[in-house]
């Protein structure tokens, strides 16, 4: 049964789109069978995997409106798919809100395949939402990249309260798994004092690997093509490669309990 894998965080531009779309790729070629579901309306790691998408996505299928085989398209590696985006997403927001049982649209829907897959990793939009809302609860584990600046660490608090009050008032049992640290200039001194704060105050799991800021990782995309494929001896691939290293021997381990303290810095 796959791991499924919410990568999150309400801050724009922090790296989740990156992470999810690279570290799939590494686990799938470390030999993992890994379904990526692009859940954000902007839909990039669509692009990032799909050069000129255009079809049902998974907005169709978390409405009933199509079935998995139609959305699942495979990417240029091979055990690596992807449920497409599209920015018709963006009007689920507001179709699901008069629902019954809205925050379990994209739960039930990855309940169906979720047995096919290794892991499930979910790309999720920059908002606490309704979609991120579904995209938590569909989740066992959180995976929060941040990156390394001044404002990295600003809304930590929130979100992990969110995640709290989901684990409580939905009773749905979720991991942070870890925060991962993006963007990071290691020559610079405020990149390494955010990176020791996050390490030092940060209630669960820092991954030991650090993504670096390089310029390959900000290309690939515009080729459709992850950092694998695009540059695998680059020093941002090599860190998405020990990512995924670093999630499969937590298979091995089991996962530290999820204590849903207060975290203000
Ligand atoms: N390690 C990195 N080095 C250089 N550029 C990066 C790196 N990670 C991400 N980027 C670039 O930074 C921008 C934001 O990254 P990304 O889209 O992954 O963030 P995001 O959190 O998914 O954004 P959003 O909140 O809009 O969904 C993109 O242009 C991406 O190519
Ligand atoms: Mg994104």
């Amino acid at each position: 049964m796959a791991r499924v894998i919410a990568v999150c965080n309400q801050k724009g531009g922090v790296g989740k789109t990156t992470t999810s779309v690279n570290l799939g790729a590494y686990l799938a070629a470390l030999g993992k069978k890994v379904l990526l579901i692009d859940f954000d309306p902007q839909a990039n790691a669509t692009s990032a995997l799909l050069s000129n998408y255009e079809g049902k996505n998974v907005y169709h299928g978390i409405l009933g409106n199509a079935y998995h085989e139609e959305l699942i398209r495979p990417t240029q590696i091979l055990n690596y798919q992807i449920i497409p985006s599209s920015n018709d997403l963006s009007g689920a927001l507001i179709e699901l809100v008069g629902l019954p049982e809205r925050e379990y649209f994209l739960r039930k829907f990855i309940n169906n395949i979720r047995h096919n897959y290794d892991y499930v990793l979910i790309d999720l939009p920059p908002s606490l939402s309704l979609l991120t809302v579904n995209g938590m609860v569909a989740a066992d584990e959180i995976l929060i990249p941040v990156q390394a600046e001044y404002y990295g660490m600003e809304g930590l608090g929130q979100l992990l309260r969110t995640v709290n009050l989901i684990k409580e008032n939905l009773k749905h049992p979720i991991r942070i798994t870890g925060a991962l640290i993006t963007l990071y200039d290691k020559r610079e001194r405020l990149p390494r004092q955010v990176a020791k704060n996050l390490r030092r105050n940060f209630p669960y799991p820092v991954f030991d690997v650090e993504i670096p800021r390089s310029i390959h990782l900000a290309e690939a995309p515009s080729f459709s093509q992850p950092i694998l494929i695009y540059n695998p001896s680059s020093p941002g691939a090599l860190a998405y490669k020990r990512l995924a290293e670093e999630i499969i021997q937590l298979e091995l381990e089991s996962l530290p309990p999820t204590n849903f303290g207060n975290f203000n810095v």
